[in-house]
């Protein structure tokens, strides 16, 4: 590459030159209305978060254009030599970030996102058919954790590979001892750990002497947390586990990606698996986003902003129980809130529907003594995205506000309605109550800057 660094201010910058509105008027109005929905809204979605806008700008770069299949040094394009500085760079932060031993830790950068990163892991470890074991996904598991239902091999964690799970003691916390039972019986030759829907720290240690007991190999998919990870607060999984395996784009606030960190003893067959195993070229413009994201997660703000999270879900957690709610484990130790509807006699799907009819965006969630994932009884409540706007304890008090008023709103509903869900939903967008309540919250919300390109 030999244009003189002075030519470079010849090139148009990316962002200088969007013309969607022209180009695209159509597109461009919707992405004006999902820009106007996620200002005027409370997200409490706990696996999302609003990217700054100088990740946002390296996500729409020139970097989408770009095919590098393979690893720095060894590509089979041509016209890498810049991608892979970037990769290596994205390498060297994630690895700083989570306070990876270079001496006995390797990271891989490439994953599509989460899912991908997984599968990454399993690939790598395990034949066709071998044995893994992950928590239930009605317990607060991931799909990609082995997941099948009775009657199906709903993701192809099951499919590809043979799966069971352990899952959470009656009070919704993990059952190590019911863990330890399962594995005795059914000798996985993977265990894996990490959650999408738990409000409290994980025991690796413990883990790692369930695993040891059986010659398993231990996983942890630090997804949902890898912004508080990184930040110091939850338990580091890096002394005990063999793998570690995270999205990007949750609490860690980057573009979507995923990242596998691997024993450096096992690092050639991970990087084998992800490619050419599993996929072709990477999204450049993502590894380039997620280098981004993690320079502003070494930043000290952003571990004031992981407190912040905590702080945060704490309060929410304490709102809510003041009102006598009832919440799984009576509180968190992170960024989720899982609220039990069981004792209102209220689904999660109808709860859901109402924040969609209020400006509050959450989801309805399984919680312990569910009969159906369809109609479970739980919510999950997550403060990653309303922190990064600036909410501080005080605003989760009025958050607590908003989500009580839906809740008596929505009992009063179901009583003149019954309980099926189209007439509840009707009874929904025909109360004045609800229709003050979505005024209310897009005023409360709007007051807070949203990050991002501006649309
Ligand atoms: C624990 C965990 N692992 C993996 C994933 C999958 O990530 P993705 O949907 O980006 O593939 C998620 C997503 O919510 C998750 O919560």
């Amino acid at each position: 590459f030999r244009v003189p660094s002075a030519a470079f201010s010849t090139f148009p910058m990316p962002m200088e030159d969007l013309d969607l509105k022209n180009r695209d008027p159509v597109f461009y109005e919707l992405l004006r209305a999902e820009n106007a929905r996620q200002e005027a809204c409370i997200t409490l979605t706990a696996s999302e978060n609003f990217i700054s806008k100088a990740v946002m700008q390296v996500v729409g770069s020139p970097l989408s254009n770009k095919y590098s299949e393979g690893y720095p040094g060894q590509r089979y394009y041509g016209g890498c030599m810049i991608i892979d500085k970037m990769e290596i760079l994205c390498q060297q932060r994630a690895m700083e970030a989570y306070g990876a031993d270079p001496d006995k830790w390797r990271v891989n950068v490439q994953p599509l996102s989460g899912v991908p990163a997984n599968l990454g892991v399993y690939t790598a470890m395990l034949k066709p058919g071998g044995k893994l074991m992950g928590l239930d996904l009605t317990s607060g598991g991931h799909l990609s954790h082995g997941f099948q239902s009775p009657s199906k091999k709903v993701s192809v964690t099951s499919l590809f590979w043979e799966s069971r799970s352990y899952g959470i003691t009656k009070d919704g916390y993990i059952d190590y001892d019911g863990a330890y039972e399962i594995a005795q019986e059914y000798k996985p030759e993977l265990i894996i750990c990490g959650y999408s829907a738990y409000p409290r720290d994980l025991d690796y240690k413990r883990f790692r002497e369930i695993a040891d007991s059986v010659g398993a190999y231990l996983h942890a998919d630090c997804s949902h947390f890898s912004g508080l990870l990184v930040s110091g607060l939850v338990n580091s999984p890096f002394e005990y586990v063999d793998f570690v395996t995270s999205t990007t784009n949750k609490t860690l606030r980057g573009p979507r990606g995923g990242l596998i960190f691997s024993r450096k003893e096992y690092s050639k067959t991970i990087d084998d698996a992800v490619f050419p195993k599993l996929q072709g070229g990477q999204h450049n413009q993502n590894i380039g986003g997620t280098a981004v994201a993690l320079h502003e997660a070494l930043q000290p703000e952003f571990k004031e902003y992981s407190k912040q999270i905590i702080k945060n879900a704490r309060r929410l957690a304490d709102a809510l129980m003041k009102k006598g709610h009832k919440l799984v484990t009576n509180g968190t130790d992170n960024h989720i809130v899982l609220w039990n509807l069981r004792p209102h006699k209220l689904t999660g799907s109808k709860f859901e529907a109402v924040a969609n009819a209020t400006n509050i965006t959450l989801n309805k969630n399984t919680i312990a003594g569910d009969k159906s994932a369809l109609t479970p009884y739980g919510i999950r409540l997550g403060t990653p995205c309303c922190t990064t706007r600036g909410y501080k304890e005080e605003h989760m008090d009025e958050v607590a506000e908003f989500l009580d008023r839906m809740l008596k709103e929505s009992l009063k509903i179901q009583k003149q309605t019954g309980k099926k869900l189209v007439a509840f939903k009707k009874g929904v967008d025909e109360s004045e109550e609800m229709q003050k309540i979505a005024s209310d919250v897009a005023e409360f919300a709007k007051q807070f800057d949203h990050p991002g390109l501006k649309v």
